[in-house]
């Protein structure tokens, strides 16, 4: 598989921890070029990317990006431009947390404007107007793969996440009509859908140790999601064994959504 990744690159936003770092690891090992942003934590960027391209001889570089101001992507992706000659695959990954997410974040009655329109900036307007920079540099080099992140939130019940849950949903319907007018450019667009995956953004969830254990009691595999199962299925999307794929949510849950008993 090495051949066919070694030298394009991915951008990828909020690859500082979790889903994204794990993603960020595995393709710099299969010889990827990497551009990913990051929020809050500078030092761990620095720490990635160092590490990265010592062990695995590719390029990383990092950049602040603030995904509650999407317009800003234009200016993010110049900025690859001077750094990258290429771009080959979008992730949108990045998530927020903490107080953005006051109103947005809890029980149906407690939702309020603010924290739902939050969500919904970070989640869909964010992957649009990524994509859309992405794609104009995709279409230079013939194609290209585009994945959004998404969570089983929004098919099945789970507390407090209707906010979450109802974007969820949103940005998977978002791909499948990227994915359709994107098609004549052999940009390939999907959705992976994980389900809990044992992270910071999940260990936030007020009732952390109860939704681990049930999902450890759910899942046929007996255990919580790790940030690698997430990788690898972005992995294989960006591939050429997924060169038919497109307009797909490709769902990681470890078997928990159909288990119900
Ligand atoms: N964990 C789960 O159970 C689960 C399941 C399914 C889907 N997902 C999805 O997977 C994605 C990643 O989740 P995760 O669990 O890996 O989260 P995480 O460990 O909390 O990481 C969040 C990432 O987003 C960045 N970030 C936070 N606030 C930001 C902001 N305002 N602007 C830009 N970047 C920001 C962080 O950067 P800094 O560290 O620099 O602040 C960090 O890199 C999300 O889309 C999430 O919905 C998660």
């Amino acid at each position: 598989m090495s051949s066919y990744f070694k030298g394009k690159t991915l951008v990828i936003s909020g690859g500082t921890k979790g889903i994204g770092k794990a993603i960020v690891y595995r393709f710099a090992k299969e010889g990827v070029n990497v551009a990913f942003t990051y929020n809050s934590n500078e030092e761990a960027a620095k720490e990635i990317a160092d590490e990265l391209e010592s062990k695995y001889g590719v390029k990383v570089r990092y950049y602040p990006f603030n995904v509650l101001e999407p317009e800003t992507y234009k200016e993010l992706f110049e900025k690859i431009d001077e750094d990258f000659d290429r771009v080959d695959f979008f992730i949108s990954n990045a998530m927020i947390y903490g107080r953005p997410v006051v109103g947005g974040y809890g029980k149906f009655m407690r939702l309020k404007p603010r924290g739902l329109n939050n969500i919904y900036t970070a989640t869909v307007v964010a992957f649009v107007i990524g994509a859309q920079e992405a794609a104009k540099r995709m279409e230079k080099v013939g194609g290209g793969s585009i994945i959004s992140m998404s969570s089983t939130g929004n098919i099945t019940y789970i507390p407090n996440y209707a906010g979450h849950g109802t974007n969820k949903a949103a940005v998977e319907a978002m791909v499948r009509y990227a994915a359709v007018e994107l098609g004549e450019k052999n940009i390939r667009v999907n959705a992976v859908s994980g389900g809990p995956i044992d992270t910071d953004a999940l260990k936030a969830f007020v009732n952390y140790e109860e939704v681990k254990a049930k999902t450890e009691a759910l899942s046929p595999l007996n255990r919580i999601g790790q940030p690698e199962d997430i990788a690898g299925a972005c992995l294989f999307l960006c591939s050429d064994e997924a060169s038919w794929v497109t307009a797909q949510t490709l769902i990681i849950d470890g078997g928990t959504t159909f288990n119900t008993n």
